[in-house]
């Protein structure tokens, strides 16, 4: 053979492999590029097997929340929350967040929302399907916002049928990552430090969680529908002061807004709902650049296929594929590390819950004694900063891990706000003659409820009737509206803290 021919037999058999990589790579760039396209899904789907028909690895990692299903009762692991909630709904049950699987299965079942008995009863507003489900944006487009916000949580059972999914986050016509929720967008434009039309893709991967994962009230809105006066309760961020605990804070207090008030201690309070994206921004990782999706939506590599795992939950289930991208370390070190952190929170989170239980029933004690609303004033303010500040630091699940410096601090405070308050109500105490009075004993759920005098076995009852009645029409209503998708419940398995 002449050398010429060797060479080029050589060079053949060399190029081989290389046209069976290419033709991989070019099956795998077409399923990236069947990936990136965007085919035709409805405006407005709810249902995400039908966006999963297209982005299959994307919906079955979602789908695989369903695997986070635990029950923890909170209200059991420390029962002072029982009294800190007295009169609020908190008080009845409240459990650990689970996968986005369950959001709709859990809003339903809770305590919190009652009994229903049809479409008008029930003790919650419509603004508690909020951050349950795409439903949401889709009523919110048909009704309009005001109306959304109007009536009771019962008025849309069986319209709100799907828990969180594609269409809470992606628009259907582009796939891009959307904010369905414009409440947001009008907080980011309040607040000022984020303005809508600087919003960058890095930061929308921390914007679609925060449309959910951040505290909020529901504002009293007045509004007439067709000469008909109407009260919507919108729910609203409490930004324009900004986002730490005490911006929040005289943002309350300058409305003079209160979420309930207790009944015991009488004080108007506030409850923090999850803010877990104003904590975040203060902590490190946000500092240096980081969103929610980079630790919590994890890249897969898959033949030559790179996408978002969809399985939002704890990073520490694959600390391989999030935190070791970055650092250096073992599985174990970075396991031990976020122990600790949690462990820390724990201990400050206990001794403030204590704390600001006791000061609850001594005003209690003081109100029973006669003493006077001049009298009580002052201590009854430091409650309300008190536990809005341990609240705000607890009610994100996260922050002591996303922002420890920031959550010791706050909860620091609250602890210092709380003793202030006991220090006033021992006076006030001592001046009535019961300078020696100790609070009665809250050591379980079961006791501190009937302290607050909760009747917990008919909450429970009723609320299986509506679980065996109401709860079932609704589903039935929405499939037979077209809405409900039966995959987004296949094997739903009930678990609560009651049954
Ligand atoms: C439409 C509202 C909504 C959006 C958007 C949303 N979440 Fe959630 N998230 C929830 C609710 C509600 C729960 C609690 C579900 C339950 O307990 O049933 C939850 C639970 C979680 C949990 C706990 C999961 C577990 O297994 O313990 C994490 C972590 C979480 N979300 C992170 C995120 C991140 C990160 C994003 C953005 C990529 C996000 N969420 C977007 C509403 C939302
Ligand atoms: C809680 C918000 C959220 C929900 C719900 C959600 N996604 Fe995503 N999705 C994201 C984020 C964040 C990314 C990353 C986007 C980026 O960085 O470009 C993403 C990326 C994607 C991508 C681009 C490719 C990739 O994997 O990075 C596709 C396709 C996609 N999602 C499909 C879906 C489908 C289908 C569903 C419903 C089964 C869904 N998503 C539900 C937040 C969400
Ligand atoms: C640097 C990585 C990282 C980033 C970025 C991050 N998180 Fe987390 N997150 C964690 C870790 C670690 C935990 C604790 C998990 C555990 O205890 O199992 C956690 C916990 C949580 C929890 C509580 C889950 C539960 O079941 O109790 C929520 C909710 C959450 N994060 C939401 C968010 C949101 C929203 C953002 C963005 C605003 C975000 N996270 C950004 C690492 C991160
Ligand atoms: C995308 C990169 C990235 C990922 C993913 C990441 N980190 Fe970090 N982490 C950083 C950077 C950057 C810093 C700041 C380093 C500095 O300032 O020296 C940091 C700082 C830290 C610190 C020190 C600050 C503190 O809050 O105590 C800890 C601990 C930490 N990370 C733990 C984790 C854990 C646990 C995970 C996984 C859940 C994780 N990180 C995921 C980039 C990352």
């Amino acid at each position: 053979m002449k050398k010429s021919s060797v060479v080029f037999t050589l060079c053949a058999l060399a190029t081989v492999p290389m046209v069976l990589l290419t033709l991989s790579i070019r099956e795998n760039k077409a399923e990236q590029q069947v990936m990136n396209a965007v085919p035709a899904i409805k405006e407005g789907e709810t249902r995400s097997s039908e966006w999963g028909k297209h982005y299959p690895r994307q919906y079955d990692t979602f789908m695989q929340t369903r695997k986070s299903d635990e029950i923890t009762d909170v209200l059991k692991q420390d029962p002072a929350m029982v009294i800190l909630w007295a009169g609020y709904p908190f008080a009845k049950d409240y459990n650990k967040p689970r996968g986005h699987y369950y959001a709709l299965e859990d809003n339903l079942n809770t305590l919190r929302t009652g009994a229903p008995v049809d479409n008008k009863t029930g003790p919650l507003a419509t603004a508690c399907w909020t951050c349950k489900s795409p439903d949401v944006p889709r009523l919110i487009k048909r009704d309009g916002e005001k109306e959304f916000f109007t009536g009771t949580w019962a008025k849309y059972g069986d319209e709100v049928v799907n828990p969180i999914g594609c269409g809470d986050c992606h628009d259907s016509a582009t796939m891009k990552l959307t904010l369905s929720r414009d409440y947001l967008k009008r907080a980011l434009d309040a607040e000022g430090r984020l303005k809508t039309a600087d919003i960058t893709h890095q930061d929308m991967r921390s914007l679609v969680c925060a449309q959910c994962h951040a505290e909020y009230y529901f504002k009293k809105t007045e509004w007439e529908d067709k000469g008909q006066k109407k009260t919507a309760a919108v729910v609203t961020f409490p930004w324009n002061k900004g986002l730490s605990a005490e911006n929040m804070e005289e943002y309350y207090d300058s409305y003079g807004f209160s979420d309930w008030t207790h009944p015991l201690s009488k004080t108007p309070m506030l409850k923090a709902q999850h803010p877990d994206y104003e904590t975040f921004v203060t902590g490190v990782h946000s500092r240096n650049g980081l969103a929610c999706a980079d630790c919590h939506m994890s890249y897969v590599r898959e033949g030559g296929v790179k996408y978002s795992s969809h399985k939002v939950g704890s990073p520490l289930d694959d600390i391989a594929n999030t935190c070791l991208n970055c650092h250096n370390g073992t599985e174990k070190e970075f396991r031990e590390t976020v122990e600790k952190k949690l462990a820390r929170k724990e201990e400050l989170a206990k001794l403030a819950t204590d704390i600001l239980a006791r000061a609850h029933l001594e005003a209690a004690k003081a109100w029973s004694l006669g003493a006077t609303e001049e009298e009580m004033a002052p201590a009854l303010q430091d409650i309300r900063h008190g536990q809005w500040r341990w609240d705000y630091a607890v009610a994100g699940h996260g922050a002591f891990f996303h922002a420890p410096e920031e959550t010791l601090r706050v909860l620091a405070g609250a602890i210092n706000k709380g003793q202030d308050a006991r220090l006033k109500l021992r006076t006030v105490l001592a001046r009535y003659n019961a300078a020696d009075f100790t609070a009665p004993d809250f050591s379980t759920k079961e006791k501190a409820q009937a302290l607050v005098g909760l009747d917990y076995a008919k909450l429970v009852e009723e609320k299986k009737t509506f679980l065996n009645t109401l709860k079932q029409e609704w589903f039935k209503k929405g499939e037979e509206k077209g809405l409900y998708d039966p995959a987004s419940r296949k094997d739903m398995v009930l678990k609560t803290s009651y049954n």
